[in-house]
């Protein structure tokens, strides 16, 4: 079956090739796949990580602080590099911890948000030196406790579960019963309860959405958000020098999806910096981001290793697959599968309908269903884009003992 080529995802729209050779950080995919002698691979593009903290820099107002949240890609030369281009981090474990302690940052720049902290992960941050973002009464007294007990003065923020939601999310963490923060109708309580334990209370952190390729529905969330920390500030004489406005800015994973629009955030962003600084006394004001910083900087690259008919269906049965890439199967978090953006590694005409799928013993290890492609052989390598966050950190890559897939940064 032959068909033209459109390109379907706004990835596949600024591709790059050599020889026919698709381009992933100035070099071919070909040569970086000899050189790392196996596939699959993850390749993560450094430039587009600068090119993208720089325009977001250019868009936003400068008093607004950006950091890097680690979940997106923990791959230490990846956080090392962020480190080099943002204003801190924020860390979810112990282990996210230990890696971004390792970059030599400033351990004030770091902070620590997620359910449930042990003990040994609130000892380890209170000994780096970190700000955690509470997420209960019982942590704030937890770590009061722990802070005695090493004659360390812990610097906290409260992390707040708002009563909205940032709509038209990817995930939505807000507006709703949630083990992430405080409710925010029990943050004053936990306020008054605050300044009688030995903690350095620094402000409030509000997360309230994930993936959003809507700028109204942020400009939204961003007043809301504002709005919230002045009057939960205004509910203490204890002083709010630290915000963070979580973030939410999402990247076009999927047929149709376009790009955020980065201008329709600026306004909004100058707006939300300023009202905080007119009614605070200079705080710090903080967006958080993942996917947004990374996402579109990596390619996951596999090798197709049979090509076979069945039942008029041709399928490429590749050496990659959910056990590296949850995501790009579906099952992380998708409601209705969809497509990644699929390319074959070297262009070859004509294109062809083919259904990519991994060696996995599941029909759920399908990495590009009936995608129209450059004709693909045994032995072709093929890459899904989009695939610098959630890649391999958030893949089951124990399941069916494959061997493991590397990952470069380039
Ligand atoms: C608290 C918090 N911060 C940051 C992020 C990063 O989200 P994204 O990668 O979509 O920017 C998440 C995502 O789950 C989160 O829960």
């Amino acid at each position: 079956m032959t068909e033209t080529f459109k390109p379907t995802h706004a990835a596949l729209e600024s591709l790059e090739y050599e020889d026919g050779v698709l381009l992933w950080g100035g070099r071919k995919v070909t040569e970086i796949s000899e050189k790392l002698g196996q596939t699959p691979f993850y390749a993560y593009d450094r430039q587009r990580m600068t090119n993208r903290v720089a325009e977001l820099r250019a868009a936003l107002p400068n008093e607004l602080r950006l950091h890097y949240a680690m979940k997106a890609n923990p791959m230490p030369e990846v956080v090392s590099h962020m480190v080099s281009l943002v204003d801190g981090l924020d860390v979810a474990s112990a282990g996210e911890l230990a890696v971004a302690v390792e970059t030599g940052i400033d351990p004030r720049e770091i902070s620590f948000a997620g359910p449930g902290k042990r003990e040994f992960e609130l000892r380890a941050a209170l000994e780096a030196g970190i700000t955690f973002n509470m997420e209960s009464k019982n942590e704030m007294r937890r770590l009061a406790a722990v802070g005695e007990s090493l004659g360390v003065r812990p610097n906290v923020a409260i992390r707040v579960n708002p009563q909205f939601e940032l709509k038209s999310s990817g995930m939505k963490m807000g507006g709703r019963p949630s083990p992430f923060g405080v409710d925010s109708e029990r943050v004053p309580a936990m306020l008054e309860e605050l300044k009688t334990l030995d903690l350095d209370f620094r402000g409030f952190h509000v997360y309230s959405g994930s993936q959003n390729l809507r700028a109204e529905a942020i400009r939204e969330s961003m007043d809301k958000t504002v709005q919230l920390v002045i009057d939960l500030a205004g509910t203490t004489d204890l002083a709010v020098s630290f915000i963070n406005l979580g973030g939410g800015l999402g990247i076009p994973y999927f047929p149709k999806e376009r790009p955020l629009d980065l201008s329709a955030i600026a306004e909004p962003a100058e707006r939300a910096v300023r009202r905080l600084h007119d009614a605070l006394d200079n705080p710090e004001v903080i967006m958080e981001l993942g996917r947004y910083l990374v996402g579109e900087a990596g390619i996951y690259v596999c090798r197709v290793n049979d090509i076979k008919e069945s039942r008029g269906i041709r399928y490429a049965v590749t050496d990659g697959g959910l056990h590296h890439h949850l995501a790009a199967s579906g099952n992380f978090g998708q409601v209705i599968r969809k497509n990644y953006p699929v390319v074959a590694i070297e262009r070859r005409e004509p294109c062809e309908a083919v259904t990519i799928v991994g060696p996995l013993c599941t029909p759920l290890d399908l990495l590009g269903d009936k995608v129209t492609i450059d004709q693909l052989k045994e032995g072709s390598l093929v890459g899904i884009l989009q695939s610098g966050a959630y890649g391999r950190s958030a893949s089951p890559d124990q399941f069916l003992s494959h061997p493991p897939c590397k990952e470069i940064l380039l």
